[in-house]
């Protein structure tokens, strides 16, 4: 199994706001479209229900600890253990993608993580913890700059575990 983690912060670490995204970046969200798909991709309840619908061509595992949520089409786990164990051994590519809480308990595991750094400092309620992500290489993506269709400046970087 290869770990990985996938998300959007802005210069102060800002992922999310009022229960949504703070930004609206479709270059970006094409990039996590791509990236992801056809992967299974793990993800605490609130981001589920963020989007309130299952994305499809990937296995939508979503962790709660409430034993009466569910969701047609989602698998939920207790916990990030329950939800990468049927996956290790194997060759598959397995994302985490948020929220916070997540990418912290999954980034000492994670072999790879896809940073897309949003150049502005944005109002919001939800912060990526700080990472320290010197024990992996750095490679750049994508330097997208400011459009029509894009409010915000924007660089992905994937990081691979040395
Ligand atoms: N910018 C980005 O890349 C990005 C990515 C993802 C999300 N977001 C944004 O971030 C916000 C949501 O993130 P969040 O951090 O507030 O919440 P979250 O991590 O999506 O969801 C938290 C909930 O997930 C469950 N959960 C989390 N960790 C668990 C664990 N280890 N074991 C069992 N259950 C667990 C719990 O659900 P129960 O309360 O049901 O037990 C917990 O209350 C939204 O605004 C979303 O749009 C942004």
């Amino acid at each position: 199994m290869w770990l990985s983690l996938i998300y959007a912060r802005s210069e102060n670490r800002v992922i999310g706001k009022d229960g949504g995204l703070p930004w609206r970046l479709p270059d970006d969200f094409r990039h996590f479209k791509t990236t992801t798909m056809g992967c299974p991709v793990v993800m605490g309840r609130r981001t589920f229900e963020d989007h309130q619908s299952v994305l499809p061509g990937r296995t939508n595992i979503v962790l709660t600890r409430d034993p009466d949520w569910s969701f047609e089409g989602v698998t939920v786990c207790r916990s990030l253990d329950d939800a990468l164990t049927p996956y290790r051994g194997t060759d598959r590519e397995v994302f985490v993608i948020g929220g916070a809480g997540l990418f912290a308990a999954a980034l000492p595991q994670a072999d790879r993580v896809y940073e897309t750094v949003v150049h502005a400092v944005v109002d919001g309620d939800v912060r990526l913890p700080d990472f320290d992500l010197s024990r992996f290489e750095p490679e750049v993506l994508m330097e997208h700059a400011v459009d029509d269709r894009h409010p915000y400046a924007f660089t992905v970087t994937r990081y691979d575990r040395r």
